[in-house]
C-alpha cells in the first residue's frame, strides 16, 4: 500500500470512528478558582498571544494534519484560510509523501490563499536519517513554510504493521536540522505525550519550541487498529503522558515555548494549558472535523467559539492578559499532587518538595541547577 492511499485513511478513520483515547487529558483536574467580582471589563481581556517572535490574535494553533493525497489539497486550503483570517498559526501534515512523490507537493501549497498565516512544515524524526541537508531544506522552502515541525511518534511507527521501527541516532538527526535550517525547529508529539526528560534532550539539541501532545485526544494506535487491524494497537489506545502532565513536567524543565496539543477541546483548555506553562494550545482532531462538515466558515466559528470560552475564563479569573492568567488561582489540591504547590494558590518557595533530586529548597531536576523549588 502507498504511503498516498495511508494518509488518505488516516483521515477518513479519524473523521469516522471514535478514535479519542478514553483517557482524558488531566485538564479535567484542574480547577481555576472562580471570582464573583472580576473587576475588570469583559470587553479588554487581551487574548493575543507571542509566540516565536510573531503576534496572534489568540495563543491558539491548528496543529499538523494532512497532506499527500488528492483530497488534502482542499482540506489544507481551507485550514489555511481560516488561519489567515484568524491570524492564529497552522502547522501541515508530514511531507514526506512530498519527497518521494513530488506530484503531491501541491497539496501542501497554500500561499495562493493564505499569503501571511505563521505556516509549520513537517517530518518524522525517524525519517530524518534517510534524506539529505538539501531535501529538508526544499520542504521549507518550496511551500514558503515559517517553521519546520518534527514529530515523534515511535508509539505509532511501532504498533503500525508497516512503521519505521529503528530510532537510534533520531535526536541526533534532529540536532543537525536544527543547526542547519534557517527556520525554528519545533519538536512534537503526536498524542502520546513528551516528558521533561525528553523536552530537555530536545531543547539541548536546539529546537526553539516543544508541542508536548499527550493523551487526551487523537489515540493513533486506535488509528492502526482500524486501518489495518494492527493488533497490537488496542493495548496500546491509551497510552503515554496526558498533556497536562507534560506541561507540568516540561515546564520545569525547558525555556523554550511550549505548545500543549492532544486533547485540548475548549477555550476552557487552552485557559487550563496556558495556565500550566503552555504558551499556545492547539488541537488536530476538532478542526479538520470542523473543515469536514462547514468548510472554513465552520473552522473560523469553532475558532471564535474558543476563544469566546478562553475570554471567559479569564475574565473570571480577573486576568486581563495571558500573563495575568499564568498566575490564576487553582482550586488547592487540584493538580492532585499533594507536595506541588506551583499549581495552588500559595508559593513553597524555599521549602522542601519531597522530590529526590531536590533538597534545601532548590530543585535539581532536570539539568537545572538549583532554582528555588516549585516542584
Ligand atoms: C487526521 C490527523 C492526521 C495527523 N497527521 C499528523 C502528521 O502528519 N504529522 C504530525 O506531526 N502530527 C499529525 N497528527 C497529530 C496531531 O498533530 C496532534 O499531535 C494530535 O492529533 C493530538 O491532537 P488532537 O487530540 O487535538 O487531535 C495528525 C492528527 C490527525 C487527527
Amino acid at each position: 500500500m502507498g504511503i498516498e492511499t495511508r494518509k488518505m485513511q488516516h483521515v477518513d478513520i479519524a473523521l469516522r470512528q471514535k478514535i479519542e483515547t478514553t483517557r482524558k487529558g488531566g485538564f479535567e483536574d484542574i480547577e481555576f478558582v472562580h471570582y464573583s467580582l472580576p473587576e475588570i471589563n469583559f470587553s479588554d481581556v487581551d487574548l493575543s498571544a507571542s509566540f516565536l517572535k510573531r503576534k496572534f490574535a489568540a495563543p491558539l494553533m491548528i496543529v499538523s494534519m494532512t497532506g499527500g493525497f488528492a483530497e488534502a489539497e482542499k482540506i489544507n486550503k481551507q485550514l489555511a484560510l481560516a488561519a489567515e483570517k484568524e491570524n492564529i498559526p497552522l502547522g501541515l501534515g508530514s511531507q514526506r509523501v512530498m519527497l518521494e512523490k513530488p506530484g503531491m507537493k501541491r497539496t501542501f501549497m497554500v500561499r495562493d490563499v493564505a499569503p501571511k498565516v505563521f505556516l509549520a512544515g513537517n517530518i518524522g524524526a525517524v525519517q530524518l536519517q534517510n534524506y539529505s541537508k538539501k531535501q529538508i531544506e526544499s520542504l521549507v522552502s518550496s511551500i514558503e513554510a515559517n517553521a519546520l515541525c518534527i514529530h515523534l511518534n515511535p508509539m505509532q511507527e511501532a504498533v503500525q504493521l508497516e512503521g519505521d521501527k529503528n530510532w537510534k541516532g533520531a535526536l541526533l538527526q534532529i540536532g543537525k536540522v536544527c543547526d542547519y535550517l534557517d527556520v525554528p525547529v519545533i519538536a512534537k508529539e503526536t498524542g502520546a505525550g513528551i516528558n521533561g526528560e525528553v523536552a530537555k534532550q530536545l531543547e539541548d539539541a536546539g529546537v526553539s519550541a516543544i508541542d508536548v501532545s499527550g493523551v487526551g485526544g487523537t489515540s493513533w494506535s486506535a488509528i492502526e487498529l482500524y486501518r489495518k487491524d494492527a493488533k497490537a494497537g488496542a493495548a496500546f489506545w491509551n497510552w503515554g503522558n496526558t498533556t497536562a502532565k507534560c506541561l507540568m513536567e516540561c515546564s520545569e524543565c525547558v525555556d523554550v515555548q511550549l505548545i500543549a496539543s492532544g486533547g485540548v477541546r475548549s477555550g476552557l483548555d487552552v485557559a487550563k494549558s496556558i495556565r500550566l506553562g503552555a504558551t499556545m494550545a492547539g488541537a488536530g482532531l476538532p478542526f479538520i472535523k470542523a473543515q469536514n462538515s462547514g468548510g472554513v466558515a465552520g473552522i473560523r466559528k469553532e475558532i471564535q467559539l474558543w476563544k469566546e470560552e478562553l475570554q471567559i475564563a479569564m475574565f473570571l479569573t480577573r486576568s486581563k492578559t495571558l500573563a495575568d492568567l499564568r498566575k490564576a488561582k487553582l482550586q488547592d489540591g487540584c493538580c492532585g499532587e499533594d507536595e506541588c504547590c506551583r499549581w495552588k494558590s500559595e508559593c513553597c518557595k524555599g521549602r522542601d518538595c519531597g522530590d529526590a533530586d531536590c533538597k534545601d529548597g532548590k530543585c535539581w531536576k532536570g539539568g537545572k541547577s538549583g532554582n528555588d523549588c516549585k516542584c
